[in-house]
């Protein structure tokens, strides 16, 4: 397939990072090639990275604008310049004669109105011309808003939603052809009434984003933090096309700014880019501004009392602000909570949040599921303890009674982010080294149970796939993996190294004692699905589905391939000289490392004796100890 985008900005190269990742080829068009190289060059340093494995660059080719003559064979061509009402309408005008007959011609326009920008074009080309709303980066947020206009072809319409969802990682959200179609409509009228609210109850900035963040299922950059990020300018800009086009809107005083959000933009104090908005960055510390002074002050994010009035008013004013212009804007409430959850990571949209819909349970379940039975772990980070390997056991043991294949999947955000750390650490503390024994032998056998199942497994992944989550991936028979899957054995920087079978199979993986250690030793991690196939951590055999949301589904199809043939680990593994940047007890980890891969005899059962080894060894250093608590306490890994 291949593509032309035309503007090499933010969104344009952003897009293009996007569909290079599945697979496109993309012609990535600016002003000058000039324009369109710098383009290019920003996907490639950007951080974090917007493309899979750097070398799919090579599949965006820039090129000036001026010349349109690869529009005439593009399956598809984006038009991503400035947000100009008649900019727009005059490269459609172009595009029209430049374009083949069977060529889709869409806008990321954020809110212009699609009708009036394909106005004055033929009837054919406005059939095959509607709206493709991506949001910023577009890697990572999966929603793209659709938006027709009255004479798009719905037929062409359903076939671009089809496979824009097998193709790419992304979701489609319908939207209305109304001034901010659903996601910028419902974001900014919910944010500026936020901060009005913020001034009127007199609440610090900081607390306003301490009570609208995580506290309510969304990400931690809320109310005021993401203001600062869009920039307070784009915000004022947004406001005002949607103040001016929505007459009749229930929420409309609300666009206008508030005093002190138009005196920062006065003063230039616009936000992140120029590192001066609702907050302040003085060398590492980061201000809050004071509503009455508008200068800086240190945060005070602890003390949440003086806002608890502020969520009781603008959350019911926000569920009948969408209930008032739902069919306005859309045609369900499902594609209303879907945009804002897709759009702005939300965990629930104001549907399902008026209706209090229930959190999802928390102990690990099995599902039947087209003829498969699924295992999904659950939990906090859906780490493992005995309870849950137990029931891993458990699960094995139906599956194959019924015959039949078993997936492994995790709920929420990741498949599991390891073992549950805080109970390891409690027995390391007490010394109780017959407590850490048992579970880690548990966690050797129940793994090794799923590799030598007489069924087949497949381990369905996403997101945090590490230490303990890793090694159930590692023993199934096949992994399939989402895109964007970390993936790795970062056991060392906690203090110990993997003891659930993950040393062993590492061998298994990399085929050499050297690559698995560098593997483990390093934390090399992987960064994406594709990173993890380049390093080894997934084998050819493994799958890499490329829109997550069919994950499932495309694990069930993975649990019908023939099993692939394993590679045998090295008879003798041989000695391994360790690299002297080692130092400290990264070194005295290292060491019990390379020990458990080159020790002894390489049979499995002989590994994972050395690896329990070498685990009592390190579970009674005060170092690593010292590793595993400050993890904890602090989220952060403590190098001694
Ligand atoms: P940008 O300012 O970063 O990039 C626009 C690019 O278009 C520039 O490189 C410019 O040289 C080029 N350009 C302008 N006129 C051109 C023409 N006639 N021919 C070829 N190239 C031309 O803008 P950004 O942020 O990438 O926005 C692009 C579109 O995406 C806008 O419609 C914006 O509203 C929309 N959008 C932006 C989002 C964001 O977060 N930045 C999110 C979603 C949509």
């Amino acid at each position: 397939m291949n593509a032309v985008i035309i503007g090499a900005g933010t969104m344009g190269g952003g897009i293009a990072a996007d569909l290079a990742n599945a697979g496109w080829t993309v012609h990535l068009l600016d002003q000058t090639v000039a324009l369109a190289e710098a383009g290019k060059r920003r996907v490639e340093q950007s951080s974090p990275p917007l493309l899979y494995v750097p070398e799919l660059a090579g599949r965006i080719l820039p090129g000036c604008a001026e010349e349109l003559s690869v529009c005439a064979d593009a399956n598809w061509v984006i038009e991503a310049i400035a947000e100009k009402l008649a900019l727009k309408q005059a490269l459609l005008s172009r595009l029209e004669s430049a374009v083949g007959p069977e060529t889709l011609v869409t806008s990321n326009t954020s809110g212009l109105s699609l009708t009036a920008m394909s106005e004055h074009c033929g009837q054919a080309f406005r059939q095959r011309f509607f709206g493709t709303h991506f949001f910023n980066p577009p890697r990572y947020l999966k929603l793209v808003e659709v938006i027709p206009t009255p004479v798009t072809s719905r037929a062409v319409l359903k076939d671009f939603i089809t496979r824009l969802e097998a193709q790419t990682n992304h979701r489609v959200v319908v939207a209305r052809d109304t001034p901010g179609f659903i996601s910028t409509r419902l974001w900014i009228t919910h944010l500026l009434d936020t901060i009005h609210t913020a001034i009127e109850q007199d609440v610090p900035v900081e607390v306003v984003d301490a009570l609208t963040g995580p506290a309510l299922g969304r990400p931690r950059s809320a109310t005021f933090r993401m203001a600062d990020l869009v920039g307070l300018d784009i915000i004022a800009s947004i406001a005002k096309n949607q103040y001016e086009s929505l007459p009749d809107d229930p929420l409309r005083e609300r666009l206008r700014l508030p005093e002190p959000l138009e005196r920062l933009i006065a003063e230039g104090r616009t936000g992140q880019k120029v590192g001066a908005g609702f907050y302040q960055r003085v060398g590492r510390e980061i201000l809050a501004l004071d509503w009455q002074t508008l200068t800086y002050r240190p945060r005070q994010e602890e003390n949440t009392t003086p806002g608890k009035e502020l969520v009781a008013t603008i959350l019911p004013r926000f569920f009948g602000y969408v209930e008032a212009i739902a069919d306005e804007i859309s045609d369900s409430e499902d594609a209303i909570d879907n945009a804002m959850c897709w759009g702005f990571g939300w965990q629930k949209g104001p549907f399902a949040m008026a209706r209090r819909a229930p959190d999802p349970p928390v102990t690990p379940a099995l599902h039947a599921y087209e003829g498969a039975l699924v295992f999904e772990l659950r939990g906090k980070l859906n780490v493992f303890d005995p309870a849950l390997c137990a029931a891993v056991l458990e699960a094995v043991s139906q599956a194959e009674a019924r015959g039949c294949p078993l997936i492994f999947t995790g709920q929420g955000s990741c498949f599991s982010a390891g073992y549950n750390l805080a109970r390891l650490v409690t027995a390391m503390e007490r010394a109780d080294l017959e407590a850490i024994e048992a579970d880690m032998k548990q966690c050797q056998e129940t793994f090794l149970r799923v590799k030598h199942a007489t069924i087949p497994t497949v381990a369905a992944i996403h997101g945090y796939t590490l230490g303990a989550g890793c090694e159930l991936a590692l023993h199934c028979g096949r992994i399939v993996a989402s895109p964007e899957t970390v993936l790795g054995l970062p056991e060392c920087a906690v203090g110990v190294i993997p003891c659930g079978g993950g040393v062993k199979e590492a061998l298994f993986r990399f085929g050499t004692a050297q690559a698995a250690f560098e593997a483990i030793a390093f934390n090399q991690n992987s960064t994406s699905a594709h990173d993890a196939k380049q390093r080894g951590w997934l084998r050819e055999s493994d799958v890499i589905v490329r829109n997550a949301d069919r994950l499932l589904a495309e694990a069930r199809v993975a649990a019908g391939l023939p099993v692939p043939v394993l590679t045998q680990p090295p008879t003798h593994a041989g000695l391994l000289a360790l690299p002297a940047s080692l130092t400290g007890q990264d070194r005295v980890i290292a060491e019990q490392l390379a020990w458990v891969l080159t020790g002894g005899p390489t049979d499995e059962a002989t590994i994972l004796e050395r690896e329990r080894a070498a685990f009592r060894v390190l579970a009674q250093e005060p170092s690593s100890i010292a590793r595993m608590r400050y993890l904890l306490d602090t989220g952060k890994t403590l190098k001694n």
